[in-house]
């Protein structure tokens, strides 16, 4: 009779030595909180992410309260446009009282520490739902996209936003908008860089509810996206980011490329951010609608992955749901 000379489950054994040796924490300080804002009264459902909600400026205002009070540090905003306010050069991105910049005006009267973080990218603006400007090809245009997101992004910064965060994938866009807001003296607007954005099918109920599915139709964003096959390319992405100016990099989406978090995070070291998607969520309602997961457990077990795989935060649409979880333990 042998004996093993190493039992790891001696650690596992008890709950207070469970707790010495547990080498990742999650807490609501890692959370990020995307909200769709409408320009309508109230709030309106998406049917495809069940909780997620469309909110009038005066309904994000209470959402922003309860972020606020359960200590999540930042929201990330994204405007719902109307048919009527898109057009082939994407005007509406950057009007001064567009629905954006109007309520991070308001986010940031109301609560002044609250993080507002804004996505910079043209897709709820343009009538064909791409993230750029087409050429006569109907290829998305680099350069005079670029030079869109500039204003874009000026704009957001006026209005008092704490973090831009371009999430077109454009070549050259960070050092173009850091460029644009050192110019302006705004030295102290932080970039949060989508860098490492796929090309992914798990975008599909985020595009219902900003109400860009219909309008993109058949056509992908594989020219600007990146390939789902590829990691090597996404160190190049944010080393690129790093250099022109990003204060933080994202991988996008999360669970399924959290070896390309884990890569990031080893070979750059910088504040490195996942999404978990619209579709990520959306799988994890649909399986707890059933009754096939536990809600709960499985949420906080996918965001702790995050923060095991070296991010040092994650953007949510389950963080106002988690934070109230871990602050009930
Ligand atoms: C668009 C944008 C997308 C998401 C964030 N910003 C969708 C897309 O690229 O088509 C997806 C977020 C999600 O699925 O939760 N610039």
């Amino acid at each position: 009779m042998s004996f093993p000379h190493v039992r790891l489950r001696r650690m596992r054994r008890d709950d207070f030595s469970r707790r010495l040796v547990r080498e990742h924490v999650l807490s609501a300080d890692d959370l990020i909180y995307p909200v769709f804002v409408h320009d309508l009264p109230g709030r309106a459902t998406v049917p495809s992410m069940p909780g997620v909600e469309r909110l009038s400026i005066d309904a994000l205002l209470a959402v922003a309260e309860q972020a606020a009070e359960l200590k999540v540090p930042a929201l990330a905003l994204f405007p719902v446009t109307p048919a009527e306010a898109k057009s082939l050069d994407a005007e509406a991105a950057w009007a001064e009282d567009g629905l954006a910049q109007r309520a991070v005006r308001a986010l940031k009267a109301r609560f002044p520490q609250l993080g507002v973080i804004t996505d910079v990218a043209l897709d709820p603006f343009t009538t064909h739902g791409q993230d750029g400007i087409l050429d006569e090809s109907g290829y998305v245009a680099n350069d005079v996209t670029v030079h869109a997101l500039v204003k874009q992004a000026l704009s957001h910064a006026r209005a008092g936003a704490d973090v831009v965060a371009p999430s077109d994938m454009m070549d050259g866009r960070i050092g173009a908008i850091r460029e644009a807001l050192e110019a302006e003296g705004f030295v102290n607007t932080k970039i949060m860089a989508y860098s490492a954005k796929y090309a992914s099918a798990f975008y599909g109920p985020f595009r219902d509810a900003v109400g860009s599915a219909g309008n993109l139709g058949k056509g992908g964003k594989h020219t600007y996206q990146m390939d789902p096959a590829n990691g090597d390319e996404a160190l190049r992405e944010v080393e690129l980011d790093i250099a022109e100016g990003a204060d933080m990099v994202m991988v996008k989406p999360g669970l399924p490329y959290l070896d390309v978090v884990r890569r990031v995070k080893d070979a750059f070291g910088v504040p490195t951010f996942a999404y978990q998607v619209s579709g990520e969520y959306a799988m994890l309602k649909a399986a707890a609608a059933n009754g096939w997961l536990d809600e709960k457990a499985c949420a906080l077990e996918a965001l702790l992955a995050f923060k095991r795989a070296g991010a040092d935060g994650v953007l949510s649409y389950f963080a106002l749901d988690a934070a109230r979880w871990l602050r009930e333990g």
